[in-house]
Parts: C-alpha cells; sequence; structure tokens
C-alpha cells in the first residue's frame, strides 16, 4: 500500500499516468473523466457550497469545483500532492492528514453540503470504509451528499472477474469495495445508491435520509 511518501514520489507524474491508463480503458483508470464528470456534476448544483474533499491529489477535480465558486476544504496526506493542489486553490484549506486516523479535529464541527473522494478511499480495509463513511455523514448538512467514486464492482463475483482478466498488474495492496456489500453495512443509518461508470469503477452516492 502506498504511503504518504510514495504519492510523494508519484504526485508530480499522477496526472499523465493515470491519463495512459484511462485512454487505454484498462483497469485501474479506466472510467477516471467519467466518475470525475459524474460527481462535477452531481456536486454543481448550487454555487457557494461548503465542499470536502478527501484525498485530492492535484486536485483535478476540487479545482474545477473551486473554480465554479465552491468553498474547498481537504485532506490528503501527501506534501507533494497537497504542493501541486494549493497553487491551483490558493484559498482552499488544504489539511495535510491521514484519514486512516478518522477526521482532523480542525473539521470535527464543520458541515458540508458535498463530501467528494475519488480513488482515495480504496485505502481502508472495507470496516474502515464503513466506519469513516459513518463518521462522514455526520459531517453533512440537512440534504448533503457524499460522492464516492472509485474503483469498485456492484457485486463480489464482478471484482473477481476483473481481478482475473488484470491478474498481472492487479493492486493487491488496495482494497476495493462492492457496491452490494458497502449498501448492506450501511443501510441501518444512511440512504446509499451505487453507479457503475466502467468495467472497474463507479460512484456511490451516500445520503442520510
Ligand atoms: C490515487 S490519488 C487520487 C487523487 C484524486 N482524488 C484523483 O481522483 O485524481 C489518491 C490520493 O489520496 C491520498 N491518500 C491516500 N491515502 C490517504 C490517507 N490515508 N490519508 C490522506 N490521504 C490519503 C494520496 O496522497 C493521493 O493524493
Amino acid at each position: 500500500m502506498l504511503n504518504n511518501q510514495g504519492f510523494d514520489l508519484w504526485a508530480n507524474d499522477y496526472d499523465r499516468t493515470v491519463n495512459i491508463s484511462e485512454e487505454n480503458n484498462e483497469y485501474p483508470f479506466a472510467g477516471y473523466k467519467d466518475v470525475l464528470n459524474y460527481i462535477y456534476n452531481q456536486a454543481k448544483e448550487q454555487i457557494g457550497s461548503n465542499i470536502l474533499d478527501i484525498g485530492f491529489g492535484t486536485g483535478i477535480l476540487t479545482n474545477q469545483l473551486y473554480n465554479y465558486g465552491y468553498n474547498i476544504t481537504g485532506i490528503d496526506f501527501s506534501s507533494n500532492m497537497i504542493d501541486i493542489a494549493k497553487k491551483k486553490m490558493p484559498d482552499a484549506l488544504l489539511i495535510n492528514w491521514d484519514f486512516a486516523k478518522g477526521l482532523p479535529e480542525k473539521i470535527r464541527s464543520c458541515k458540508f453540503d458535498y463530501i467528494i473522494s475519488t480513488y482515495a478511499i480504496h485505502h481502508l480495509t472495507d470496516e474502515e470504509k464503513i466506519k469513516f463513511i459513518k463518521s462522514l455523514a455526520n459531517l453533512l448538512n440537512t440534504n448533503g451528499k457524499i460522492l464516492i467514486g472509485d474503483i469498485s464492482f456492484e457485486t463480489r463475483k464482478e471484482l473477481e472477474e476483473c481481478n482475473n482478466i488484470y491478474k498481472e498488474i492487479w493492486d493487491n495492496d488496495e482494497i476495493y469495495f462492492t457496491a452490494d456489500e458497502i449498501k448492506n453495512a450501511l443501510n441501518d443509518t444512511c440512504y446509499c445508491t451505487y453507479i457503475k461508470i466502467s468495467h472497474c469503477a463507479g460512484v456511490l452516492t451516500v445520503t442520510n435520509n
């Protein structure tokens, strides 16, 4: 599993390498642009909303929302990713923090209209993801939404089929969620929907009602 230093090393080359995988329509980034566009279009209902991005990286998505007039708060543990994103979004509150430890003190009493995360939470185990998503749901304003785009599958069978096709390059350190399992684990407290975007990606939407 990449730690913050691994992401620091990847930062300068991140956008280019993602594009190559995306353009070839291959695991791991097949559908990347569509995932980001889907979240962008969902989130841009009203200008000036508060938005939290978990693992914003070089800020490819957050930057578009920043330019659209959102108040941006972000969490990432890679200093180099933060430096790149900060240049694009000088007025955003970008916090250097490891979200495996939960939420930073600074934002625990904040409220957000949208909490977004793309290609980041697969660094948590499924159990940690559930706990983390529940803690994020507490930060939502009324009618707020959590939008999580990631390498993910509708069922475990689909995940295993993809793993089988890409076994040479499959990253065994990353833990991809399946929609049916995560929805099942969250449905006592939240309402969840999932949309499949590519053969290895989709977007999970979580609300409190
Ligand atoms: C694959 S990149 C995705 C970046 C961006 N969201 C995107 O869609 O292009 C994953 C990002 O999550 C951050 N990240 C991964 N695990 C993290 C953790 N435990 N705490 C904070 N940031 C983390 C990395 O530093 C990196 O910037």
